[in-house]
């Protein structure tokens, strides 16, 4: 990825002047993130319901705007943050780039991975910086997660283990028309509520090759799923499960990483981690001991791990200091595809009752999701 273009407006001031996209429920929380942010001004806001958007601006005292379109051809903003529902995020982020603005956008990048890859196209041909709202990649203890399991510390992984209880009541799902319907939201827990997990996990396990999915609607009056469960294979010929559901309340949130030579725990915050001594490889040769039980020492090593809060406003910051001091982006947008990926290579899975390859066929998933939409009833 070349370096962004910077506008000389951000040159000549040293602030980036962000406008927000869509100011409902986390909109408004980026409006004051990009508040809280040393050299970020918030300088416009836009929103579909014109009467939100003009409530907003003037909490603000920014410009409001009804529609996008309207906001890229007033000048107010050298960057944007897109906090519409997800299948509107592609479109507004596309014409933005376009025009030469940088974009923050939330996750998931979109609904499907043929029009995420437009807007990872879109911000290469206009050298745009280009990054996904995944705050979770800020917290210390999963900087150090991903330091440990990039060393190669845990040797060839061998195992991996996602379990995601993202519990969400029916009221929830009743609060907006868009939530949980094909049309509107284009999945379910996958799609909306794990995502952040999911892209925790492929960080720390690397990216599956193969998926054996299975998706349900257990305990909501929903469209799409609220459990999805897959078995999982990676190219180094390690295996996975992966789990996660808004039927099941926390805690319990944890991510595993199995390899010859140690063992990363993941649980609710919670970073451990484990050393084989020897790898488990070399004591399954070298062991003569016909016991049962003999098996490699286990050392629990001591993690040092920051403590510090850590929300979406890092987010906001990092994309600011990559325009104005060149700081490397820490969620950029080409790395959100992953997540979405795996989350569309479940659902088709399912929906075939066989296992896919990834990366999945563009096509057959444009056509699953096109038709779901078409029998759907939601908005
Ligand atoms: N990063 C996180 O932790 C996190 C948390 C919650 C939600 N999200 C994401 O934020 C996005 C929005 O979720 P929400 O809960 O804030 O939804 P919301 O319904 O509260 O807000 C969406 C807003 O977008 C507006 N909108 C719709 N279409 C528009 C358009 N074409 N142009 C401008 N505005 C438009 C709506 O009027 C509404 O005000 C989703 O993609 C969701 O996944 C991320």
């Amino acid at each position: 990825m070349k370096a962004p273009r910077i506008q000389a407006s951000i040159r000549k001031t040293g602030v980036v002047r962000f406008g927000v996209v869509g100011v409902g429920f986390m909109g408004l929380n980026h409006c004051n993130g990009i508040r809280s942010v040393a050299g970020a001004r918030l300088s416009a806001v836009c929103d579909g319901d014109a009467a939100r958007a003009g409530r907003v601006a003037a909490k603000f005292k920014v410009a409001p705007f009804a529609s996008h379109k309207d906001l890229i051809r007033s000048g107010a903003c050298d960057a944007v943050c897109i906090a519409t529902p997800h299948p509107l995020h592609p479109g507004p982020a596309v014409d933005c780039m376009n025009a030469g603005l940088h974009v923050i956008t939330e996750k998931p990048l979109s609904e499907c991975v043929s029009t995420a890859e437009r807007m990872i196209r879109a911000a290469e041909k206009n050298r745009v910086a280009f990054a996904v709202m995944f705050q979770r990649r800020f917290e210390p203890a999963m900087l150090k997660a991903v330091e440990i399991a990039r060393s190669g510390a845990l040797g060839r992984i061998r195992r991996t283990l996602m379990v995601a209880p993202e519990y969400r009541s029916q009221a929830y799902y009743d609060s907006g028309k868009w939530r949980a319907t094909w049309k509107g939201e284009g999945g379910g827990v996958m799609i909306n509520q794990a995502p952040h997990v999911m892209d925790l996990f492929i960080l720390l396990g690397g990216m599956p090759c193969e998926v054996y999915g299975r998706t349900e609607t257990r305990m909501h009056k929903i469209e799409v799923e609220d459990l999805a469960e897959a078995m999982l294979k990676y190219p180094g010929g390690g295996t996975g499960y992966f789990h996660c559901s808004t039927c099941e309340p926390a805690p319990g949130q944890m991510i595993e990483i199995f390899g010859d030579k140690g063992k990363l725990v993941f649980r609710d915050g919670a970073l451990k981690l484990f050393r084989y001594d020897p790898p488990v490889n070399v004591h399954n040769r070298i062991n003569r001991e016909p016991g049962t039980l003999a098996a490699p020492r286990l050392i629990e090593q001591k993690i040092r791990v920051e403590q510090r809060e850590t929300d979406h406003a890092q987010v906001i910051e990092n994309m600011t200091l990559h325009l104005l001091k060149g700081v490397p982006l820490l969620s950029a947008g080409a790395t959100g595809l992953a997540s979405l990926e795996l989350a569309n290579a479940v659902t088709l899975s399912s929906h075939l009752g066989r296992p896919v390859k990834i990366p999945i066929s563009r096509r057959m998933y444009d056509r699953f999701l096109a038709d779901r939409r078409k029998t759907a009833s939601g908005a």
